[in-house]
């Protein structure tokens, strides 16, 4: 496994992959890896002859600097588990490498990048669309291999995929989840074990809305009354919406895929928890 830090260095390489016709796979990380992500590699392996891996914790998609301040940074552990998961190229660059200027460029693709996340966190779809199209134009990857944990996160790169032109195709993974049904997360690891146990309701009652047989606004109502009744635990917002699109609907045959988006308030600090249901 080759581990670079310069755009340079990954070009070169890249370079000499391509000349022997080879396909490449990209892995966009922000490091902290767990099950999750390598889900992401060992498919990306399995589907490309090289695979690269970006481990950068980009710094513009966070609006709230206390939160960059506390997201783990495990580099050494990071490329243990990607040369386990038969990576072949980690691209771990530095922020002066990524950002040599400030980044001005303004991504804008509603509703996709304005409901939820992109209410609750302004600017931060803007900061991951800056990173994720800079990775495009460096690795020029045949498949990107993106975790539907962030589900939203996957329309709005799909957005801006159509909108730039690029030749890729976007390959959305199914989220890996504990045996408690807790979606895996590098933001787990910031819970108490009490904490960590109480989360795995946030599954447990999007799991039962979907057997209630209740309308769309019934569903809404039963899963935030239900999760914000357990200690510890305050839905912060919970959206029912087309599946492509991410607008709100307001009954089942009103979209072909239909989702329900969830992000919860865990514990004192608080830490955000982020999960979504496929209804249909
Ligand atoms: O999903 C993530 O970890 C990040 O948002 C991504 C896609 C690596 C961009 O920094």
């Amino acid at each position: 496994m080759n581990i670079v830090n310069k755009i340079s260095e990954l070009r070169l390489a890249l370079d000499e992959c391509r000349g022997r016709g080879c396909s490449i796979g990209l892995v966009p990380t922000m490091g902290a890896l767990h099950e999750g992500h390598a889900s992401l590699v060992r498919r990306s392996v399995a589907e490309n002859d090289v695979t690269v891996v970006s481990v950068f914790l980009n710094p513009t998609q966070f609006n709230d600097p206390k939160d960059l301040e506390r997201y783990p940074r495990t580099l050494e552990a990071d490329c243990e588990l990607l040369e386990a998961c038969g990576a072949d190229i980690v691209f771990a660059p530095g922020v002066e490498e990524v950002y040599p200027e400030p980044d001005t460029r303004c991504f804008s693709y509603p509703p996709t990048d304005s409901v939820m996340e992109g209410a609750m966190r302004p600017g931060h779809f803007n900061g991951v669309c800056q990173i994720v199209s800079k990775l495009f134009s460096y690795v020029e990857p045949d498949k990107a291999y993106f975790g539907e944990k962030d589900y939203q996160q996957i329309a709005v790169i799909r957005r801006m995929v159509a909108d730039l032109g690029f030749g890729l195709e976007i390959v959305p993974c199914p989220v890996i989840r504990q045996a408690d049904g807790l979606a895996m997360s590098s933001r787990n690891t910031l819970l108490s074990d009490e904490e960590r146990q109480t989360a795995a309701n946030i599954y447990r009652v999007l799991n039962e809305s979907r057997t209630l047989g209740l309308s769309v606004q019934q569903t809404h109502d039963y899963v935030v009354k239900e999760i914000d009744a357990i200690p510890m635990l305050e839905v912060q917002y919970f959206n029912i919406v087309d599946g492509d699109t991410l607008a709100d609907v307001s009954s089942w045959d009103e979209a072909q895929s239909i989702v329900g988006c969830i992000t919860v308030f865990c514990g004192e600090k608080p830490i955000r928890l982020i999960d979504h249901i496929r209804y249909k």
